[in-house]
């Protein structure tokens, strides 16, 4: 069996190396704000928000403009819309954040599509003519990427079938960013839906970064110019044993230490469904677990980051100030995380502790 046995070239090495340290420096996660045009129905809806380019424009706003949002964020990642759009002093969102040291990530799937012949499974459309579009993302100013994938725990699922396409399409995906300078966040969500208990949820996620690893070793990707945004470990939606962060954190770091090799320089979690506050007390369960691991632990948060500045804000104008606030709160709140040094209860969300499970979530 032939391969290429050659790696990128040094100075592609060095570049995509670089970008993924700086957006794991410590006391610092992502920020993600790449909800596509149409999934913003669901943040807008509950507040009688029309969903218009320009609404969506002022929401941004609120978010970027945030004072010392930098403090911990090191990384943003915008929709194709949101990157030229233009805040009200003119500078296009992408030059805004650059501006203020914060890194550019985009989204460059064009979202999840059925996968025929599967149970009822999907995989995620956008390879075309993603080399182009990485090129003139970078040439914009973007520095990372992200795709995203799902998998669905069921009695047959993940299928053979989803787990080789997902993890195939995530590995080609990351090796065409890593030709343009992009460092790709590679995300094989593997869903919360369903009754599972967590060591279900645990088999099938190390089943599934397993095959993630050996579909980016025969696409030839540089593992340290990678970042991966799993799932946290967590028991079905629908199971009526729950877990303790403790728990939740000791079986996702095993997990990992099973299935990601230790050149990946960080994982960047997603939150999943989870509320702002459970998402960073597992985050710093995670960051506190007696087991040694050599990656930074780091969070990537949409729903778990935002709910609070979204309540606040409710598309009201007067109601900036406060949102920021509670931005700034759960930034605050998942840094502290980050090192492990959150207390639970000490920085409270907006609203009391809202679910923000969605069933067979898009982005
Ligand atoms: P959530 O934190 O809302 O799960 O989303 C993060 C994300 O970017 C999913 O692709």
């Amino acid at each position: 069996m032939g391969t290429n046995f050659q790696y990128i070239p040094c100075s592609l090495q060095d570049e995509l190396r670089r970008i993924a340290n700086a957006i794991l420096v410590p006391g610092k996660g992502i920020l993600a704000t790449d909800e596509s045009p149409n999934s913003m129905d669901k943040k807008f809806a509950p507040y009688c928000i029309p969903n218009t380019e320009e609404n969506r424009r002022l929401y941004r706003q609120v978010l970027f403009t945030t004072e010392n949002l930098q403090e911990y964020i090191s990384g943003v990642i915008l929709h194709n819309e949101t990157l030229y759009q233009k805040a009200d002093n003119g500078k296009t969102f992408g030059d805004l954040l650059r501006h203020r040291g914060i890194i550019i990530g985009i989204k460059v799937d064009k979202g999840i599509v059925p996968l025929p012949g599967s149970l009822d499974e999907s995989t995620t459309e956008g390879l075309d003519d993603l080399y182009c579009r990485c090129g003139k993302y970078k040439r914009d100013g973007c520095d990372f990427a992200k795709w995203r994938c799902v998998l669905k725990i069921g009695k047959h699922t993940p299928s053979y079938q989803a787990i080789v396409e997902n993890t195939n399409v995530l590995a080609r995906y990351a090796s065409i960013c890593q030709s343009q300078g992009i460092v790709p966040i590679v995300e094989p969500e593997v869903l919360v839906d369903g009754e599972h208990d967590i060591i279900k949820a645990q088999k099938v996620t190390e089943t599934v970064l397993a095959a993630q690893y050996k579909a980016l070793n025969d696409h030839h990707v540089f593992l340290e110019g990678t970042l991966l945004k799993p799932n946290m470990i967590t028991p079905g939606q629908n199971c009526t044993r729950k877990n303790s962060p403790e728990e939740v954190a000791y079986v996702t770091v095993q997990a990992f230490l099973r299935t990601i090799p230790a050149a990946v320089p960080g994982i960047v979690f997603l939150s999943g469904g989870q509320s702002e506050e459970e998402a960073t007390v597992n985050l710093n369960a995670i960051n506190n677990v007696n087991l040694k691991h050599p990656w930074e632990l780091t969070f990537s948060y949409g729903r778990a980051l935002q709910e609070s500045a979204m309540a606040a804000y409710a598309g009201k104008k007067e109601n900036i100030p406060q949102a920021q606030i509670e931005l700034l709160k759960r930034a605050k709140a998942n840094s502290l995380a980050r090192a492990g040094k959150y207390i639970a209860g000490s920085i409270p969300p907006f609203k009391n502790e809202q679910n923000l499970f969605v069933a067979d979530h898009k982005y």
